[in-house]
Protein backbone atom coordinates (compact mmCIF):
# COMPACT_ATOMS: atom_id res chain seq x y z
CA UNK A 1 0.00 0.00 0.00
CA UNK A 2 1.41 3.71 -1.11
CA UNK A 3 1.10 6.08 2.17
CA UNK A 4 2.42 9.23 2.14
CA UNK A 5 4.03 10.93 5.41
CA UNK A 6 5.23 14.36 6.12
CA UNK A 7 8.57 13.99 8.19
CA UNK A 8 10.30 17.39 10.05
CA UNK A 9 13.59 17.42 12.07
CA UNK A 10 15.01 13.86 13.33
CA UNK A 11 12.56 12.31 11.06
CA UNK A 12 13.95 13.84 8.12
CA UNK A 13 17.21 12.58 9.81
CA UNK A 14 16.11 9.08 10.05
CA UNK A 15 15.07 8.74 6.19
CA UNK A 16 17.74 10.97 4.68
CA UNK A 17 20.06 8.23 3.21
CA UNK A 18 16.94 7.45 1.38
CA UNK A 19 16.30 10.29 0.16
CA UNK A 20 19.66 11.22 -0.99
CA UNK A 21 19.83 7.64 -3.05
CA UNK A 22 16.25 8.20 -4.76
CA UNK A 23 17.20 12.20 -5.53
CA UNK A 24 20.42 11.05 -7.21
CA UNK A 25 18.59 7.87 -8.80
CA UNK A 26 15.65 10.17 -10.53
CA UNK A 27 17.47 13.21 -11.46
CA UNK A 28 19.49 10.76 -13.54
CA UNK A 29 17.36 11.40 -16.29
CA UNK A 30 16.23 14.78 -18.45
CA UNK A 31 15.95 17.54 -17.73
CA UNK A 32 18.09 17.17 -14.68
CA UNK A 33 21.03 14.97 -16.27
CA UNK A 34 22.69 15.04 -12.76
CA UNK A 35 25.89 12.75 -11.74
CA UNK A 36 24.68 11.89 -8.27
CA UNK A 37 27.44 13.26 -5.36
CA UNK A 38 26.07 11.30 -1.78
CA UNK A 39 28.51 13.85 -0.02
CA UNK A 40 26.58 16.47 -1.63
CA UNK A 41 23.17 15.19 -1.10
CA UNK A 42 23.70 14.49 2.71
CA UNK A 43 24.95 17.95 3.25
CA UNK A 44 22.25 19.21 1.41
CA UNK A 45 19.85 17.11 3.33
CA UNK A 46 20.94 18.01 6.43
CA UNK A 47 19.75 21.29 6.12
CA UNK A 48 16.32 20.51 6.19
CA UNK A 49 16.66 17.97 9.38
CA UNK A 50 17.82 21.13 10.99
CA UNK A 51 15.46 23.92 9.93
CA UNK A 52 12.41 25.15 11.82
CA UNK A 53 9.84 24.86 8.99
CA UNK A 54 11.10 22.11 6.67
CA UNK A 55 9.71 19.54 5.29
CA UNK A 56 10.36 16.18 3.58
CA UNK A 57 7.35 14.57 1.89
CA UNK A 58 7.98 10.73 2.06
CA UNK A 59 6.12 8.39 -0.02
CA UNK A 60 6.70 4.69 0.96
CA UNK A 61 5.49 1.50 -0.56
CA UNK A 62 5.40 -0.74 2.49
CA UNK A 63 8.75 0.15 3.59
CA UNK A 64 10.55 1.40 0.60
CA UNK A 65 10.74 5.13 0.39
CA UNK A 66 9.74 5.46 -3.52
CA UNK A 67 9.23 9.14 -3.68
CA UNK A 68 10.22 12.39 -1.58
CA UNK A 69 9.39 16.27 -2.20
CA UNK A 70 11.05 18.84 -0.05
CA UNK A 71 10.61 22.32 0.95
CA UNK A 72 11.39 25.19 3.42
CA UNK A 73 11.38 28.75 4.34
CA UNK A 74 12.64 30.05 1.02
CA UNK A 75 14.78 32.48 3.98
CA UNK A 76 16.68 29.22 5.21
CA UNK A 77 18.14 29.18 0.94
CA UNK A 78 18.80 33.10 0.76
CA UNK A 79 22.53 33.25 0.61
CA UNK A 80 21.85 30.61 -2.72
CA UNK A 81 19.18 32.73 -4.47
CA UNK A 82 20.37 36.60 -3.38
CA UNK A 83 21.69 36.97 -6.68
CA UNK A 84 18.72 35.28 -8.17
CA UNK A 85 16.57 37.54 -6.76
CA UNK A 86 17.51 40.89 -6.08
CA UNK A 87 14.87 43.38 -7.89
CA UNK A 88 12.53 39.86 -8.44
CA UNK A 89 10.06 42.20 -5.92
CA UNK A 90 9.63 38.67 -3.93
CA UNK A 91 9.75 38.94 -0.14
CA UNK A 92 12.07 35.89 1.27
CA UNK A 93 10.51 36.50 4.73
CA UNK A 94 7.31 35.56 3.39
CA UNK A 95 8.03 33.20 0.68
CA UNK A 96 8.33 28.91 0.87
CA UNK A 97 10.49 27.31 -1.64
CA UNK A 98 10.03 23.99 -2.73
CA UNK A 99 13.12 21.55 -3.08
CA UNK A 100 12.44 19.29 -5.21
CA UNK A 101 9.72 16.36 -6.10
CA UNK A 102 11.05 12.61 -7.30
CA UNK A 103 9.42 9.93 -7.71
CA UNK A 104 9.88 6.58 -9.12
CA UNK A 105 8.74 6.06 -13.03
CA UNK A 106 6.13 3.33 -11.85
CA UNK A 107 4.63 5.52 -9.29
CA UNK A 108 3.57 8.56 -11.40
CA UNK A 109 0.15 9.71 -12.79
CA UNK A 110 -1.77 8.87 -10.07
CA UNK A 111 -1.75 12.44 -8.21
CA UNK A 112 1.20 12.02 -6.22
CA UNK A 113 2.75 14.91 -7.55
CA UNK A 114 -0.56 17.09 -7.12
CA UNK A 115 -0.07 15.85 -3.36
CA UNK A 116 3.32 16.84 -2.87
CA UNK A 117 2.23 20.58 -3.74
CA UNK A 118 -0.97 20.05 -1.48
CA UNK A 119 1.17 19.54 1.60
CA UNK A 120 3.90 21.77 0.93
CA UNK A 121 1.20 24.89 0.18
CA UNK A 122 -0.09 23.64 3.37
CA UNK A 123 2.82 24.20 5.29
CA UNK A 124 3.36 27.77 3.97
CA UNK A 125 0.50 28.68 4.65
CA UNK A 126 0.56 27.12 8.30
CA UNK A 127 4.06 29.31 8.35
CA UNK A 128 1.83 31.97 7.48
CA UNK A 129 3.69 32.65 4.19
CA UNK A 130 2.11 34.67 1.26
CA UNK A 131 4.19 32.78 -1.81
CA UNK A 132 5.64 29.79 -2.56
CA UNK A 133 8.07 29.45 -5.21
CA UNK A 134 10.63 26.73 -7.15
CA UNK A 135 13.33 26.48 -9.73
CA UNK A 136 13.32 24.18 -12.66
CA UNK A 137 16.38 23.62 -14.82
CA UNK A 138 16.43 25.38 -18.39
CA UNK A 139 17.71 23.13 -21.02
CA UNK A 140 18.16 24.17 -24.38
CA UNK A 141 15.68 22.73 -26.90
CA UNK A 142 18.42 20.97 -28.95
CA UNK A 143 20.19 19.30 -26.38
CA UNK A 144 22.00 16.10 -27.85
CA UNK A 145 20.12 13.86 -24.76
CA UNK A 146 16.51 15.71 -24.92
CA UNK A 147 14.47 12.58 -25.24
CA UNK A 148 12.56 12.40 -28.11
CA UNK A 149 9.49 11.64 -26.35
CA UNK A 150 8.78 13.56 -22.62
CA UNK A 151 6.22 14.94 -20.85
CA UNK A 152 6.88 18.44 -19.73
CA UNK A 153 5.91 19.70 -15.96
CA UNK A 154 5.02 23.28 -17.38
CA UNK A 155 1.31 22.75 -17.90
CA UNK A 156 0.69 20.94 -14.59
CA UNK A 157 2.67 23.73 -12.58
CA UNK A 158 0.45 26.18 -14.84
CA UNK A 159 -2.62 24.73 -13.76
CA UNK A 160 -1.85 24.61 -10.24
CA UNK A 161 -1.30 28.07 -10.40
CA UNK A 162 2.49 28.99 -10.56
CA UNK A 163 3.85 31.14 -13.55
CA UNK A 164 7.53 32.06 -14.29
CA UNK A 165 9.08 34.52 -12.31
CA UNK A 166 10.67 37.06 -15.10
CA UNK A 167 14.06 37.46 -14.68
CA UNK A 168 14.71 35.17 -11.82
CA UNK A 169 17.10 32.80 -12.96
CA UNK A 170 19.47 30.90 -10.21
CA UNK A 171 22.62 29.26 -11.77
CA UNK A 172 24.08 26.08 -9.61
CA UNK A 173 26.66 23.79 -10.98
CA UNK A 174 26.43 19.88 -10.98
CA UNK A 175 28.16 17.54 -13.21
CA UNK A 176 25.95 16.52 -15.61
CA UNK A 177 25.94 12.64 -17.08
CA UNK A 178 27.40 13.03 -20.11
CA UNK A 179 29.89 15.67 -19.08
CA UNK A 180 33.47 15.06 -17.54
CA UNK A 181 33.47 17.94 -15.01
CA UNK A 182 30.67 20.25 -13.36
CA UNK A 183 29.17 22.90 -15.87
CA UNK A 184 26.69 26.19 -14.60
CA UNK A 185 22.95 25.65 -15.57
CA UNK A 186 20.39 27.90 -15.43
CA UNK A 187 17.10 27.68 -13.40
CA UNK A 188 14.38 29.48 -13.92
CA UNK A 189 11.82 30.52 -11.08
CA UNK A 190 8.84 30.11 -10.78
CA UNK A 191 5.79 31.36 -7.86
CA UNK A 192 2.13 31.95 -6.91
CA UNK A 193 0.54 34.09 -4.04
CA UNK A 194 -1.17 31.66 -1.77
C1 LIG B 1 7.37 15.51 -10.66
C2 LIG B 1 6.81 14.15 -10.28
C3 LIG B 1 7.12 13.86 -8.84
C4 LIG B 1 5.28 14.23 -10.50
O1 LIG B 1 4.77 13.03 -10.04
P1 LIG B 1 3.35 12.39 -10.42
O2 LIG B 1 2.82 11.71 -9.23
O3 LIG B 1 3.46 11.63 -11.66
O4 LIG B 1 2.44 13.67 -10.67
P2 LIG B 1 0.87 13.67 -10.85
O5 LIG B 1 0.32 12.28 -11.06
O6 LIG B 1 0.30 14.50 -9.76
O7 LIG B 1 0.76 14.40 -12.24
C5 LIG B 1 1.35 15.65 -12.40
C6 LIG B 1 1.81 15.83 -13.81
O8 LIG B 1 2.87 14.92 -14.13
C7 LIG B 1 2.78 14.56 -15.49
N1 LIG B 1 2.64 13.10 -15.54
C8 LIG B 1 1.54 12.35 -15.28
N2 LIG B 1 1.82 11.05 -15.45
C9 LIG B 1 3.09 10.96 -15.80
C10 LIG B 1 3.94 9.87 -16.10
N3 LIG B 1 3.50 8.62 -16.07
N4 LIG B 1 5.22 10.14 -16.42
C11 LIG B 1 5.66 11.40 -16.46
N5 LIG B 1 4.90 12.48 -16.17
C12 LIG B 1 3.63 12.26 -15.85
C13 LIG B 1 1.63 15.26 -16.08
O9 LIG B 1 2.07 16.43 -16.70
C14 LIG B 1 0.78 15.57 -14.86
O10 LIG B 1 0.04 16.72 -14.98
P3 LIG B 1 -1.46 16.66 -15.53
O11 LIG B 1 -2.11 15.50 -14.86
O12 LIG B 1 -2.00 17.97 -15.09
O13 LIG B 1 -1.30 16.52 -16.99
C15 LIG B 1 7.40 13.04 -11.19
O14 LIG B 1 7.02 13.27 -12.51
C16 LIG B 1 8.93 12.96 -11.13
O15 LIG B 1 9.50 12.39 -10.21
N6 LIG B 1 9.60 13.50 -12.19
C17 LIG B 1 11.07 13.47 -12.27
C18 LIG B 1 11.74 14.51 -11.39
C19 LIG B 1 11.27 15.93 -11.69
O16 LIG B 1 11.26 16.39 -12.82
N7 LIG B 1 10.82 16.63 -10.64
C20 LIG B 1 10.27 17.96 -10.74
C21 LIG B 1 11.24 19.04 -10.53
S1 LIG B 1 12.16 18.90 -9.05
Amino acid sequence: MIRLETLTGDAIGDALEDVARLRIAVFRDWPYLYDGDLAYERRYLQNYQVNAGAIVIGVYDGDWLVGASTGAPLADHADDFQDALTGSGLDVSTTFYCGESVLLPRYRGQGIGGQFFDRREAQARTLGHTHICFCAVVRPPDHPLHPTRYRSLERFWEKRGYARLPGAVAHFSWKDVDQPAETKKPLQFWMRQL
